[in-house]
């Protein structure tokens, strides 16, 4: 791989020793992956969240702290393992919260933004069409470079750290344009599609395509950012969709032909009504009553929260349910000073920052059914936490959970 002059001096530790680190990480991954040279990178998000990253993250994020290292471009973070400040609330060994408190530390040394989300893209670490970046976290790569257009690979716990340290990337995979066409074309045959049924189509699509890149065909130019995000995030988990085509909706689709570009569809895939209501029933793993609602994967935005504090004025979560909402401090503080984070917990509902349901160990609490609206949730939560799964739209949780 060519490497400037400049970083040359970098990988000799010109820099310092956490640069000369990260660059030959980044170099190594580069070269394994064909690229031809590195690209500036403007901003990076990173996971962060000790249930992924393990002893090994703990200790390579340090060792990057002890060497100097510091992040060279605005880098936000993932959805951490615990609530910082209501962890003993939440059932969490000490011992784990101390690896999480260690992983804080360390990325505050490297200048983090500690925003702890998932949707970056609405909290202010925005990329704009064609701006190259560096993302961990799937649901926001796939949405970053599918609805806004812009660039950037699905990075990795440590990869993400190495780049943001470095301001640089190995250019390969959906950095570049030949690789970002669309390669199976998608038809949604249903008009008028409820919350619900993003998640399930991507869910659909992600199994259907695997990490091959989808054209989308037939959803409403009117699709709100918010089902969009759920259904790249259902996509990227039930799949590895890393970048999808909304015909009339993402900036590369102005129509099939301009997204598929050179490349001719190599399959066909045609989901109606009945394949989504279906799928709907296939999803959930339980109709047991559940004892956890989960709402908020992706992170729920201010709308979302709207939406249900709507839905909820006035009830409260019925005994032996837990209700646990998860978004992130920002939109949370927003939603406090409009009113509604009162409501929800005048309600009974938990309202969870900077976690999730997935990063979060909730094995201890010893629930049997979580009912969600999330289908990353329902596809993520019975391997992880052994518990089974309802699913449903926001408006029957609410009128299975509350009284
Ligand atoms: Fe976010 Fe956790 Fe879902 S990180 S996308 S809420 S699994």
């Amino acid at each position: 791989m060519y490497l400037s002059k400049k970083q040359e001096k970098m990988l000799d530790g010109e820099d310092g020793e956490g640069v000369r680190l990260a660059m030959q990480l980044i170099t190594r991954i580069g070269d394994m992956y064909g690229a031809d040279r590195l690209v500036e990178i403007s901003r990076s998000h990173v996971l962060g969240h000790f249930g992924s990253l393990h002893i090994a993250g703990v200790e390579l994020l340090e060792k990057f702290t002890n060497l100097g290292a510091k992040f060279i471009v605005p880098t936000t973070v993932d959805p951490i393992s615990i609530e910082p400040n209501r962890w003993k609330e939440l059932k969490i060994e000490p011992e784990y919260a101390e690896h999480q408190l260690r992983l804080i530390k360390a990325l505050n040394e490297m200048r983090v933004v500690p925003t702890y989300s998932c949707i970056p893209y609405l909290i202010g670490n925005v990329p704009r069409y064609k701006e190259v970046f560096a993302w961990s976290e799937s649901s926001a790569v796939a949405y970053s470079n599918s609805i806004v257009g812009a660039r950037t690979n699905r990075m990795t716990a440590g990869f993400d750290i190495a780049c943001a340290i470095t301001g640089l990337t190995p250019n390969f995979g959906f950095l570049r344009d030949e690789n970002r066409h669309g390669q199976v074309l998608v038809e949604v045959r249903k008009k008028e599609l409820r919350d619900l049924d993003y998640h399930t189509l991507g869910y659909i699509v992600g199994k259907a395509v695997g990490n091959m890149i989808p054209v989308i065909t037939g959803l409403s130019r009117e699709s709100k950012a918010d089902q969009l995000k759920g259904l790249g995030a259902a996509a990227a988990s039930s799949g590895s969709v890393a970048l999808f085509h909304v015909v009339g909706i993402s900036p590369d689709a102005g129509s099939a032909e301009e997204a598929f570009g050179p490349n001719k569809p190599e399959d066909k895939i045609v989901i109606d009504e009945e394949d989504i209501a279906k799928t709907e029933d296939e999803i959930g793993t339980s109709d047991e009553e559940p004892d956890l609602i989960a709402v908020g994967c992706p992170h729920f935005s201010v709308p979302e929260i709207i939406d249900l504090a709507r839905l909820v004025r006035g009830k409260k979560v019925k005994s032996g349910v837990e209700f646990w909402l998860y978004t992130s401090e920002s939109i949370c503080n927003t939603a406090e000073r409009m009113g509604l984070i009162p409501v929800l917990e005048s309600a009974g509902i938990n309202v969870l920052c900077s976690t999730c349901a997935v990063v979060c160990p909730i094995r201890n609490w010893g629930f049997n059914v979580m009912m969600t609206n999330s289908a990353k949730f329902a596809n993520v939560v019975p391997s992880e936490h052994g518990i089974d799964i309802a699913y449903a739209p926001l408006e029957k949780i609410v009128e299975v959970s509350m009284r």
